[in-house]
């Protein structure tokens, strides 16, 4: 075939990557973006696979797509959403790993056949395949540690141990070092381009790197981790691209390295975090504060009655939402106030509530809550000193007033205010802590009653006394 049909293969590949990413920006379009996603990955596989020499090997091709097939669809049937998040760590060491391996395997080639890649120049090509070393196999390692860390521990013969946060301030210096000696590396991999155990000693260190630079960083900031370490899943790529002259890799790698590092930078904003402070000041709360205050519960019959006649009640949904899986009751309770009360519902939805980004809408929306009832924090904050009422349902950190304080991990993260309104009620089990740790004075105010239990049954509960009231 003409090799320009290939190229035309990856344009429309690569356009539908585009159109694709522009349309998972809305919750909305979201389902078709990823649908176009999909379609462009197959007519890029299909592609690949026409212009290859499939003779040569078509039973390890095949093997290939069929693991990688199994593999893939058996994870994502199997994962809870609010394993969504490991699923795209594991995903991001995956792919950060594909691409060194594809790196590597052309080294081997080159020195078997005594040639350069794809007529690269010696330098383009070695620097370029060190780049893709050092960050495919550092985002494998970073990867494997960031989802051991959201998965929180291993259950290892019986007894469930607690993956460690470990970053002494000795370590910046280190993390430095390494990586200036890793470009060292790729500067003499190209100097000696036959000398394997230069690349070796490179992908150990690259592999090292990986583990240090995640371990010190803290559980409430590994959502920015995540995200940054897909980036650079993505470089790796467009690196291994530009090796094997693959346009639609090098087009596809770029994306994922864009729109991650947007996503990263997003959520930093959102976390009031500086990226440099995510990675080198090892903060984020893992170890649990005690709580030690009390507060009396309030039941489900006492909270309809505050809510009769409530105009306006703003519900702030958060992770135990996700977890007690209670959006369709939290869609029922809003139905029920607007239809019984006439009172106006709305959701504020704050940008890392959950546990990955976007982790509300996609919830609410299969409830079929309405997407103009969900409103994002800044427009909604306004809002809350005129609601008669916060529903908190599961949520703790994105709505910690402790945050306006400037101190601990939290400091200056922007929150849902739903401390301003006139009344908050706060469903979840008890008076534990959220995900960054800390003990929220917003459970012992005297306006707030709390509702203790799980999501799922206290949503039923307060339901059916709302229908009764
Ligand atoms: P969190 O602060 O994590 O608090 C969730 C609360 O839900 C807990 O305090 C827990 O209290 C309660 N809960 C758990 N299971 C429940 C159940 N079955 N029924 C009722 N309540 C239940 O949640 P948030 O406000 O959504 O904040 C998210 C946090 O996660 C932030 O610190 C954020 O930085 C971090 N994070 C976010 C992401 C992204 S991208 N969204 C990813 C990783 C981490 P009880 O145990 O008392 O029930």
């Amino acid at each position: 075939m003409d090799p320009q049909w290939y190229q035309i293969g990856y344009l429309i590949s690569a356009t539908f990557f585009i159109f694709g990413l522009k349309m998972l920006g809305h919750p909305r379009t979201a389902p078709r973006g990823n649908q176009m996603g999909a379609i462009g990955m197959l007519i890029a596989v299909v592609t690949v696979i026409l212009e290859i020499d499939l003779i040569e090997s078509p039973i390890l091709i095949a093997s290939g797509i069929l693991i990688g097939a199994v593999i893939g669809s058996w994870l994502a049937i199997r994962v809870e959403m609010t394993g969504m998040p490991e699923l795209v760590a594991l995903f991001n060491g995956f792919g950060g790993a594909a691409s060194a391996l594809v790196a590597l395997a052309e080294i081997y080639s080159a020195i078997e056949s005594d040639t350069i890649p794809n007529g690269l120049e010696l330098h383009v090509a070695w620097t370029a395949i060190g780049l893709s070393a050092l960050v495919g196999w550092m985002t494998l390692t970073g990867s494997l540690v960031a989802f051991a860390k959201l998965k929180g521990g291993f259950n290892i013969l019986g007894k469930w141990r607690r993956f460690p946060t470990w970053g002494p301030s000795w370590l910046n210096p280190v993390k430095a070092i390494a990586v200036g000696t890793a470009l060292y590396m790729i500067y003499l991999s190209v100097m000696a381009p036959d000398d394997l155990e230069v690349i070796w000693a490179l992908i150990l260190l690259s592999c090292i790197l990986g583990v240090i630079l995640v371990l010190p960083i803290g559980g409430a900031d590994m959502p920015v981790v995540v995200s940054l370490l897909n980036s650079l899943s993505g470089i790796a790529a467009a690196f291994t691209g530009f090796i094997i002259s693959n346009p639609v890799l090098i087009i596809a790698g770029s994306l994922v390295g864009a729109s991650g590092l947007i996503l990263t930078f997003i959520m930093c904003k959102a976390m009031n975090r500086r990226l440099m402070d995510v990675l080198f000041k090892s903060f984020g709360g893992s170890e649990k504060e005690s709580v030690t205050r009390t507060k009396v519960g309030s039941d489900p019959d006492e909270v309809a009655m505050i809510l009769d006649g409530a105009q306006k009640v703003v519900i702030v949904p958060g992770y135990g939402m996700a977890v007690s899986q209670c959006q369709h009751q939290v869609k029922e309770f809003a139905d029920l106030l607007s239809e019984k009360f006439g009172t106006e519902v709305k959701y504020a939805i704050h940008p890392v509530a959950g546990r990955m980004p976007g982790h509300m809408n996609v919830l609410l929306a299969e409830a079929s809550v309405p997407y103009d009832q969900l409103i994002e924090m800044d427009e909604i904050n306004p809002e809350l000193p005129e609601a008669d009422a916060a529903v908190i349902i599961g949520a703790n950190d994105t709505c910690n007033p402790v945050a306006r304080s400037g101190e601990g991990p939290l400091a200056g993260m922007p929150i849902i205010d739903a401390d301003l309104a006139r009344s908050v009620v706060i469903i979840k089990r008890s008076l534990s802590v959220g995900y960054a740790g800390v003990d929220n004075d917003l459970f012992y105010m005297d306006k707030t009653m709390m509702l203790f239990g799980d999501g799922k049954k206290m949503m039923t509960e307060l339901n059916t006394a709302i229908k009764e009231y």
